[in-house]
């Protein structure tokens, strides 16, 4: 979008910037995508709090030869296949962000969740870097002052690195592709959902069971792939439209019941999707299934708004609203926590999205 500025020696200076973004968890999936990095059907998420990136980016200005020079580090550690996955999308970005060869960048992150807890860092991760390099972008060439919103933006370039990551730089509840009734929506970028959600969806809970830390034996990338030929795409792709049809109206209506009923087949329909790929496969776990019937039969007894959902794996996310936070978690401890991974559990809740960490 912007080409280099004349006078380069303005911006060429030494700096730090960081943010930490949180990771989200979809309630409408984005399963399927096309041409760069867009979704065949648009989904919706919850921002979280608690599992969240921290990443420093420390800029040094170089020659500009059109090479990327990047060093990566997690937790202190160097990660050359991070390090090359970065490499590559920043060359990937060179089109609309030329500056990204002009300096050799080191950076560092940190994420909340342990790693390889099975939970989905990319969204995290992806939108806190995309926020680094867009904070240097508009420091550069001054786009607050032309009227360019960085979370806009942010939200854009974390996008080409991870679809998911683009919803994770909004609070509380964010959509992403167009839908005729999200006003303003786009497949290039998300939004804060355009309508008031009823207030009990501002304090859910999203209790994150870990049934296994393994890393999963296919990615999400090479899921979406597979949905390009998948025998049921066509249909997947308006269930999925039909349904954030159907999810705006339980938000707007503080619906829980219709909103579980919507969440839980979701996750169920994205699994549905993985067995019948070709070739076909199964993330879920003996321990995710027992999960799920525990969460249907409390649920059936006490008559109680508790539900789950699924990311691409086999992980439980427990969503409850506030207001039923020890019920809920007396539940877990008693009865679900022995289906658990070393009984390890990440309690997350709605948060307010990403913060810029000071200098
Ligand atoms: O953003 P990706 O490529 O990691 O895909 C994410 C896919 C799901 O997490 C399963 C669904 C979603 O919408 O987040």
């Amino acid at each position: 979008m912007h080409g280099m500025p004349s006078q380069k020696d303005n911006f060429l200076t030494t700096g730090k910037l960081g943010w930490r973004s949180p990771s989200n968890i979809a309630l409408v999936k984005y399963w399927g995508k096309f041409s760069r990095q867009l979704p065949s059907n648009p989904s919706i998420s919850f921002t979280l709090t608690n599992a969240h990136t921290e990443t420093w980016l420390k800029y040094v200005p170089k020659e500009d030869d059109g090479v990327i020079d990047v060093r990566f580090r997690l937790d202190g550690m160097k990660k050359m296949a991070f390090a090359t996955r970065i490499k590559r999308y920043f060359e990937s970005l060179l089109p609309e962000m030329p500056f990204l060869s002009c300096f050799s960048f080191r950076i560092t992150s940190s994420n909340t969740f342990p790693h390889s807890s099975g939970i989905a860092s990319s969204a995290s991760a992806m939108s806190a870097l995309a926020l680094c390099i867009c904070e240097l972008e508009s420091q550069i060439f001054d786009l607050a002052f032309n009227g360019v919103d960085l979370m806009h933006r942010a939200s854009y370039i974390a996008r080409l690195g991870s679809g998911s990551a683009s919803r994770s730089v909004y609070p509380v509840m964010v959509s992403w592709g167009k839908h005729p009734a999200y006003e303003g929506s786009s497949n290039e970028y998300s939004m804060p959902v355009p309508f008031q959600i009823d207030e009990v969806f501002t304090r859910f809970h999203d209790d994150i069971l870990i049934v296994s830390k393994e890393e999963k034996k296919v990615s999400s990338s090479e899921g979406h792939k597979l949905m390009t030929h998948h025998t049921f795409a066509k249909m997947r792709y308006d269930q999925a439209r039909d349904n954030m049809t159907k999810i705006k109206r339980a938000l707007i209506n503080g619906d829980l019941k219709a909103f579980g009923q919507i969440v839980e087949l979701e996750a169920l329909s994205i699994h549905s999707l993985m067995m019948t790929s070709v070739p076909s496969y199964i993330l879920m776990l003996p321990n995710t299934l027992a999960i799920i019937q525990k969460i249907r039969a409390f649920r059936e007894a006490n008559k109680v708004p508790i539900y789950f959902t699924l990311d691409a794996g086999p992980n439980v996310h427990v969503l409850y609203p506030h207001h039923m936070v020890n019920e809920a978690k007396a539940f877990i401890q008693e009865s679900l926590l022995e289906h658990c991974y070393q009984n390890m559990v990440i309690e997350d809740k709605v948060g307010q999205g990403p913060i810029s960490l000071k200098k």
